[in-house]
């Protein structure tokens, strides 16, 4: 069995950050278990990651479902949190709720994870009524690309810091557990952070939240030549890739792959 919201509650209360990271396979989820995270996102990140798109849009609850259930198979003592896609929860309440249902019961993750704030409260609240339990995610938000047209910071004027201070009030009251804070200027995290009380899960947020998050290609250079500038590298596991597979390029060409 998984751990609970308990542990975001009790990170609020002790002050002890949260270190969460995505996965989107048995594998790497295992290893982040190895490793510690105190929970794992099945991000629609995967879209672009995994699936090698430009943007989450095309991810379907399908995709999250089986990713999810990847995940949870490879680290069956870590909470996880599933992403809703794009479309599959916008709709309505009801399609929130069996869209979510259906994350929970194929794929056992622990949570989900909606974008937006006050416009989606009748949907949080359903599907927290229903007791599955819901982080938020506030400030740039992905699904909404076409409308940025780009992965810019957010919530810079001081119009749009209130209305994020209010979306962030709206879905705590709704029930979520938790919010993501993404590309916001870092003393209106700190703002945000203060005025709740549920925990603050900050990428590119700056360092006053209750916890940070990172998408896992990003922190190990999965992905050689893009570099968000909100992560730090750990690991350059993609040059490393490339050197070790030409070195094995090389032996099995020159007949030496099974004779060393
Ligand atoms: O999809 C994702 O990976 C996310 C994180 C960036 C928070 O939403």
């Amino acid at each position: 069995m998984g751990r609970t919201v308990k542990l975001f509650h009790e990170a609020k209360q002790s002050g002890t950050p949260l270190a969460l990271v995505t996965a989107y396979d048995a594998t790497m989820a295992a290893l982040a278990m190895a490793a510690g995270v105190d929970a794992l996102l099945v991000g629609d990140s995967l879209g672009m990651v995994i699936q090698g798109d430009d943007t989450t849009l095309s991810v379907s609850l399908d995709d999250m479902e089986y990713h999810s259930r990847l995940v949870v198979h490879g680290a069956p003592d870590i909470f996880v949190v599933a992403d809703m896609p794009f479309m599959s929860y916008q709709v309505s309440p009801a399609q929130a709720l069996v869209s979510a249902g259906r994350l929970m019961k194929e794929s056992r993750v622990q949570g989900v994870k909606l974008e937006g704030g006050r416009v989606i409260i009748p949907q949080v609240e359903t599907l927290v009524k229903a007791g599955i339990p819901v982080m938020g995610h506030l400030g740039l938000l992905p699904q909404k690309i076409h409308v940025y047209g780009g992965y810019a910071k957010q919530a810079k004027s001081a119009t749009e810091q209130e209305e994020l201070l209010a979306d962030a009030q709206a879905l705590q009251t709704a029930g979520s557990f938790s919010l993501v804070l993404e590309n916001v200027p870092h003393e209106l995290a700190k703002e945000v952070t203060a005025a709740l009380s549920i925990p603050t899960i900050g990428i590119g947020a700056g360092p006053h939240c209750d916890g940070q998050i990172q998408v896992l290609h990003d922190l190990f250079g999965l992905q050689p030549d893009f570099q968000p500038r909100h992560t730090r590298r750990y690991g350059n596991l993609g040059q490393a890739i490339i050197k070790g597979l030409t070195q094995y390029v090389q032996d099995v060409r020159a007949g030496k792959f099974l004779s060393q």
